[in-house]
This record gives structure tokens, C-alpha cells and sequence, in this order.
């Protein structure tokens, strides 16, 4: 009866598209939201990638100048940050840059300085991943890139405060992706 129950979940979760949040894409939710409120104000005359706040090479989080990833999850994760953008000009398939922004996981653990700078310097290579999000433009799900997976979430234009400069592009179009990039620690 359990197994039934079971499968009759399982595929009415399908159906409707609900398919389970994986770790990764609970990660990325958690962290975005602190993110993207660098990009909810005009107030430091500071632009595209410039407005993450980072420590060395990592990127903090907006409202508390902290690390966005828990100590736990930054031990068991590598997570790297990117930005897809196309300045001010209209965001499409082929016509966006991708910049690397930062590392978000902070935690040390055991490693020693050698093994903790190289581990800072593991990241997806930028030709790959541009062409990954090129061939994928605008999904939300996870994709698979070697050992890392990327899920990506738009910045959105909040009206008026936006187009001002933005303006090709109309109200809640993405203006940028932020695309999160893990992989498991070794
Ligand atoms: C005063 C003009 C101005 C306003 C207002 C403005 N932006 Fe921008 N924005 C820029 C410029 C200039 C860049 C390009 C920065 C660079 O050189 O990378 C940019 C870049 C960006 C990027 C990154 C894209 C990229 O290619 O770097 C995002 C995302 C973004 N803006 C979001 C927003 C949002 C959201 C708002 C409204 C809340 C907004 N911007 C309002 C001028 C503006």
C-alpha cells in the first residue's frame, strides 16, 4: 500500500511539474534573496557586478557584510558565483556577458592555506559555462557542467527606477542572471 501511495505521488508530482527541490536549487533560493536586494537600490552610484559586496574573494551578503552560505553548507559545498548581463542594453540568447563574481562558500574547515587557496581557485570555466547558459537561456532549472551544477535566477526590472537607464528593457524583464555554480567539496 506504502508503495502505491508512494508511486501515485510521485506521478502526480510529475505531472504538475513539482518535481522535489534538489539541495543545490534550495541552496540558490536561500541565497538569492539576500542577493538580489544589491540590485534593488540606486544608491551608491554602483553598477552590474560591482554592486555584490565581497571580502578578498568572496562575496558577502548585502545586509550584513556576512558570508551567504551556512558554515555547513560551505563545507560540504563549492559555490561560485557569476553574473550574466548585458549592461544596459536588452538581455537575449546572444547578447550577454558573463562575469565571474565571486566565491560564496567562506568556511576553511581543515584545510591548510595551500589547500584552501586552491580550493578558492576551483571554478567552472567561463567559455563552458557561457555556452551551457546560451544553449539553456532563461531556465530557471538545474544543468549539469562537469562536476558542477548551475542554477540560475533573473534579476528582474522593478519599473520606472530600472528603465531610466535600462531602456530597452520594459517592467520585469531579467536585466541579469545571477548563476550559482556548486559542486561537492573533495
Ligand atoms: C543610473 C542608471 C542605472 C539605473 C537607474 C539602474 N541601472 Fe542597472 N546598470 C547600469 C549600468 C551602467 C550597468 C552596467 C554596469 C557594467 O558596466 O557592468 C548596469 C548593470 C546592471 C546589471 C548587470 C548587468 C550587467 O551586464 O552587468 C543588472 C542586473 C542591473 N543593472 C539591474 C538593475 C536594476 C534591477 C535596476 C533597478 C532597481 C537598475 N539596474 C537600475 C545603470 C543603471
Amino acid at each position: 500500500m506504502k508503495a502505491v501511495a508512494l508511486t501515485v505521488l510521485s506521478v502526480s508530482t510529475l505531472a504538475f511539474g513539482l518535481a522535489p527541490k534538489s539541495d543545490v536549487e534550495k541552496i540558490a533560493d536561500r541565497i538569492d534573496s539576500p542577493l538580489q536586494k544589491a540590485f534593488e537600490n540606486i544608491w551608491d552610484g554602483k553598477f552590474g557586478v560591482s554592486r555584490l559586496p565581497r571580502k578578498g574573494p568572496h562575496i558577502a551578503n548585502p545586509a550584513n557584510g556576512k558570508g551567504l552560505l551556512s558554515a555547513e553548507d560551505s563545507i560540504q559545498w563549492r559555490a561560485r558565483l557569476f553574473l550574466a548581463g548585458n549592461k544596459t542594453k536588452k538581455l537575449g540568447k546572444g547578447s550577454f556577458e558573463l562575469r565571474y563574481a565571486g566565491n560564496l562558500s567562506y568556511d576553511k574547515g581543515q584545510k591548510s592555506e595551500e589547500e584552501y587557496r586552491k580550493a578558492v581557485a576551483d571554478r567552472p570555466s567561463e567559455d563552458a559555462l557561457k555556452k551551457l547558459i546560451e544553449r539553456n537561456f532563461g531556465s530557471e532549472k538545474p544543468m549539469k557542467l562537469d562536476e558542477w551544477t548551475v542554477v540560475s535566477r533573473p534579476i528582474r526590472s522593478l519599473g520606472e527606477a530600472c528603465t531610466k537607464c535600462h531602456t530597452e528593457s520594459g517592467d520585469k524583464d531579467a536585466l541579469g542572471y545571477l548563476i550559482y555554480t556548486f559542486k561537492k567539496q573533495s
